[in-house]
């Protein structure tokens, strides 16, 4: 537990939370316990998608990537990016002010990750700095960018703005590891409530619009549960689709 404390929950700290981290404040638990008597238990979904941001993040270093820039990073523990990927340096960036101070206090003293604001939508707010320094060639060689558990807080045609924002600020050959919440939480109206009016769910047919350029790789964006498996798929309801794409070469 940190010594600052949160007056409002946050969705990235009930995460840590439910991944039994120790990061993470009474009223992220109060949330957490609400939307889990709502819903259902969560720990083993957010298990499961803790496991793919692994194996993404470890199919992009085999790939070759060597440093990465996370979006929307949350708490960076409980096998986050540096952890998956601990040769390679990891910019985490996050527009909660509360996560942003934690994740630099977890990771005080790491001369290859470290965090700091950054909205999303706006590229121009990640430090450059910090770009420079965690993310070297940026726009000039490949990288891998993270932008999980994010796609559900911004609309249509933001995320496929910042998406294309993304693909024209990176150099060919990036690799980019997202994911889109299903429509599975529908069947639970309490439980979506509690998410508030701006969530979205989205079904397979909207990806490629919202991709644009992005290619998926040959696996697609698939349940996260199925995408190249290490061992049988877990049997959970399918509540986030994910994989990676591609920026094209020029
Ligand atoms: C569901 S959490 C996901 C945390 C982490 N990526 C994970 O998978 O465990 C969503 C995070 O996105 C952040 N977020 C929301 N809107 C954002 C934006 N426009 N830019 C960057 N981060 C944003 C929230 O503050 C929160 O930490």
């Amino acid at each position: 537990m940190s010594m600052e404390e949160a007056d409002r929950p946050s969705t990235a700290r009930m995460i840590d939370f439910w991944l039994g981290g120790a990061h993470h404040f009474p009223v992220d638990v109060a949330a957490a316990r609400a939307f889990e008597t709502a819903y259902g238990p969560c720990a083993p979904l957010f298990r499961e998608l803790r496991a793919f941001l692994g194996r993404a993040v470890r199919a992009m270093t085999a790939a070759g990537m060597d440093s990465f820039l996370v979006f929307g990073a949350g708490v960076p523990t409980r096998g986050n990016v540096h952890e998956a990927a601990p040769e390679a340096t990891v910019l985490y960036t996050d527009v909660d002010p509360v996560t942003v101070r934690l994740g630099q206090r977890i990771l005080a003293g790491d001369d290859r990750a470290g965090y700091g604001y950054g909205d999303a939508t706006d590229l121009a707010t990640v430090d450059p700095a910090l770009l420079r320094r965690l993310v070297p060639g940026w726009g000039r060689r490949p990288v891998g960018v993270v932008f999980l558990g994010l796609a559900a807080f911004l609309d249509d045609a933001t995320l496929a703005r910042t998406l294309d924002e993304l693909y024209a600020a990176t150099a060919p050959g990036s690799l980019l590891a997202v994911d889109f919440d299903s429509e599975e939480l529908a069947a639970h109206p309490q439980a979506l409530a509690l998410m508030g009016p701006a969530f979205r769910m989205r079904a397979p047919a909207a990806f490629p619009v919202l991709l644009g350029r992005w290619t998926p790789t040959g696996d697609g964006i698939v349940p996260v549960t199925h995408w190249r498996p290490e061992r049988p798929p877990a049997l959970l309801p399918d509540a986030f689709h994910g994989g990676l794409a591609m920026r094209r070469p020029d």
